[in-house]
């Protein structure tokens, strides 16, 4: 059978299954494609990149630049690209159907940010092969202390499926919930059950609609002195509307440093947000 009828036979079962196993997830998905689409029709926003955007964030961190995390960071990148690389995966963008795996500078701010802050509820929304959830709980095994809760809703490609969370060792996942499923259905939930969270990571859908749902309610739920990290912010309008509504917040603007050249993006790289609230850490 030909590659294109294949598809044909098979998208009908992938959605009947998805209808018959997570029917509200399946209309969300529907929804959320819907206002991507319309959210498409604006010009994109002109976000500057700060290119000292790292030394400014360990200033705000109070932590000397670079820090003893960033040498770590050196250290720890290669390996483990090396080896998700040897074990037949192709890591960067567009390497998870449209999405991209958290490119080198994403990851490396949560790498500081979790050694720095040694928080104790980490929520991120967005897994793919797990690039940012292996980072995060690395650094949280290294601080002795912490738990990530990631919220993700998988493609539906059963193929792309069973490499969720490839990146995430067994090691690693006493640290770990995995809470599969659209963020606009379990965020507010989950928020609600821990109360006060320490850092957050928009990384699922990015969408205008979509970032400032969960940026909304991250942001209620963050502590003084935490910080919320948003990728893809050149994608829409949500980072900008943010830091609007809440100006008084130190935010960053950084470029992304994806291992290849992601040519749909304005600058062949992306950019991504970072957002500290009440500026300062409180608690050192
Ligand atoms: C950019 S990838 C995440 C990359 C990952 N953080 C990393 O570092 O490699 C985005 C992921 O979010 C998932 N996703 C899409 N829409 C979502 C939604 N509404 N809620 C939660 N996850 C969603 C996608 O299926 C995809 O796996």
């Amino acid at each position: 059978m030909s590659h294109a009828l294949q598809n044909v036979v098979r998208l009908p079962a992938r959605m009947v299954s998805a209808i018959a196993t997570d029917p509200a997830d399946l209309w969300i998905r529907a929804l959320e494609k819907f206002s991507e689409r319309r959210e498409r029709r604006r010009p994109p926003c002109q976000y500057q990149a700060e290119p000292d955007w790292e030394p400014r964030l360990h200033s705000l961190l109070g932590v000397a630049w670079p820090c003893v995390a960033c040498a770590e960071f050196q250290e720890l990148w290669p390996k483990i690209i090396g080896s998700l690389t040897a074990s037949g995966l192709r890591i960067g963008p567009q390497s998870f159907g449209p999405w991209n795996d958290g490119d080198t500078g994403l990851v490396r701010a949560m790498w500081c940010l979790t050694r720095n802050l040694r928080p104790a509820k980490v929520v991120e929304t967005g897994v793919a092969r797990g690039l940012t959830s292996r980072f995060i709980l690395e650094a949280m095994e290294r601080n002795g202390t912490g738990h990530l809760w990631s919220i993700d809703l998988p493609p539906t490609n059963p193929e792309l499926q069973r490499q969720v969370g490839a990146a995430v060792e067994d090691r690693l996942r006493d640290r770990w919930s995995y809470i599969r499923g659209s963020s606009r259905r379990h965020l507010p939930v989950l928020l609600h059950e821990l109360g006060q969270i320490d850092l957050f990571l928009h990384d699922s859908l990015h969408s205008e609609r979509n970032v400032r749902f969960e940026l909304d309610r991250a942001w209620g739920a963050l502590r003084p002195g935490g910080a919320a990290v948003i990728d893809d912010i050149d994608a829409n309008w949500g980072f900008h509307s943010f830091t609007q509504t809440f100006p008084s917040h130190s935010s960053l603007v950084c470029e992304a440093e994806p291992l290849q050249p992601d040519l749909r993006r304005f600058n062949g790289k992306g950019l991504f947000g970072i957002v500290l609230k009440g500026g300062r850490r409180i608690d050192a």
